[in-house]
């Protein structure tokens, strides 16, 4: 289902100009109870107050030292030391989470291979269709978790018709079901992917909503990438657009993590190449945000808001899954994080009907998506109901 995100974020923001009364549940930015983008003060005041050569000159192509050591600080915390002892990393700065997947799969495969994901996904459709790549699905869920026994024997089916094949993972926070894989499920997928030693495996590890998972530790998962044998390359793709809530800034990173000293060799000047012959450089402002962020005093302005954007989706979530419960709406499991979804069976009718009416999703394979993260409680309350009403 080729579904236009934005295209349908604009109709809505269209509509709400005529009646305020409009919801849009379709995008995945952060938007306050006020219905107010920038929710993270301490994120608008530095971008404001960046020097010009934080923001003019041309940026190194793959962010810079400083840059690289700050996003793989940030992205593996307080475990980056123990990493770093035991595995070789590398980073490169990428227009947003997309730049990474969109590079990845560029990098690591050629015009009519497989990609690996699972049968309900986020948009990877879309940079597969660019690189002239195929899909092979696994099944998802099993009996309210992750299903791993068809992960395990899916990708053992697609090893034995091709080599080299990039397997997507989208946690914490999988965008469209909100679900988070637990630490045993994150550990059986590393011991799945280690068996197949015959195959380089290209692990592309989307993190994009990293920071707001409801998990106590949200980097623990990182250790048991220490597990990952030398046929395995990970490639995290950070996404500073979810991070800071700057989506339009694009900006992100595709960190290398892998043991093998040749992957890592290569990951830089390919990625280089990359970057150089499609975005260029990266923006210089978002670069320069990360490393503005990275320093201690402003991380905890930035962690303060955090916590508070974190505090309201997650309340967001509570008042529509406990209404959607009690009315007995069925959904995938879901954890945290920025969207739900709602089972039916006729999607496009669901959705084309909501929006009759002023009520703005997205349309999925069998379901239809709600952004919790737009909309504001105020809007929340009583939309399972409107919802019922037309499944
Ligand atoms: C699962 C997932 N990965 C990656 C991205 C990429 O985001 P961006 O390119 O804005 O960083 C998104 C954005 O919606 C996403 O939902």
């Amino acid at each position: 289902m080729a579904i236009d995100i934005l295209q349908i974020s604009k109709n809505a923001l269209e509509a709400q100009k005529t009646n305020p009364n409009v919801i849009n549940a379709s995008i995945g930015m952060f938007f306050d109870e006020e219905r107010k983008i920038g929710g993270m003060p301490s994120v608008s005041k530095a971008l404001r107050e960046l020097p010009d050569m934080s923001v003019m000159p041309y940026p190194a192509v793959d962010g810079g030292k400083e840059f690289k050591d700050n996003v793989i600080r940030w992205t593996f915390g307080k475990y980056e030391k123990q990493i770093r002892e035991e595995m070789f990393v590398d980073a490169c700065a990428t227009p947003g989470g997309s730049g990474a997947i969109a590079s990845t799969f560029s990098v690591y495969s050629k015009p009519n291979d497989y990609i690996f994901v699972s049968n309900i996904r986020w948009q990877y459709d879309r940079f597969a269709d660019r690189a002239h790549l195929k899909i092979y699905e696994h099944n998802m869920f099993k009996d309210n978790g992750f299903d791993l026994d068809s992960f395990d024997a899916s990708l053992n089916k697609l090893c034995d018709i091709q080599k080299q094949i990039i397997v997507i993972v989208n946690d914490p926070c999988h965008n469209p079901t909100g679900y988070t894989l637990s630490h045993y499920e994150f550990t059986r997928i590393i011991d799945i992917l280690n068996k197949y030693e015959q195959n380089d495996i290209i692990f592309l590890y989307d993190v994009a909503y990293l920071e707001y998972t409801s998990e106590e530790d949200n980097r623990i998962k990182m250790l048991e990438l220490l597990k990952l044998k030398e046929h395995v390359m990970t490639i995290l793709a950070f996404s500073g657009s979810k991070t800071f809530g700057v989506y339009g800034l694009r900006l992100g990173a595709a960190i290398g993590l892998t043991k093998s000293k040749k992957h890592i060799d290569q990951f830089r000047p390919r990625f280089v190449n990359e970057a150089r012959g499609s975005w260029s450089a990266t923006p210089t402002i978002s670069i320069e945000l990360l490393n503005h962020f990275s320093k201690t005093d402003n991380y905890k302005l930035f962690s303060k808001d955090l916590n508070h954007i974190k505090d309201i989706v997650a309340k967001r979530s509570e008042l529509f899954i406990s209404q959607a419960n009690q009315l007995g709406l069925k959904t995938y499991p879901f954890k945290s994080g920025f969207y739900v979804i709602v089972l039916t069976d006729k999607p496009m009718e669901v959705y084309e009907k909501l929006s009759e009416d002023g009520i703005f999703v997205v349309p999925m394979e069998n379901g239809i998506r709600i952004a919790l993260c737009s909309i504001s409680l105020k809007e929340i309350d009583g939309l399972s109901k409107k919802i019922q009403a037309y499944l």
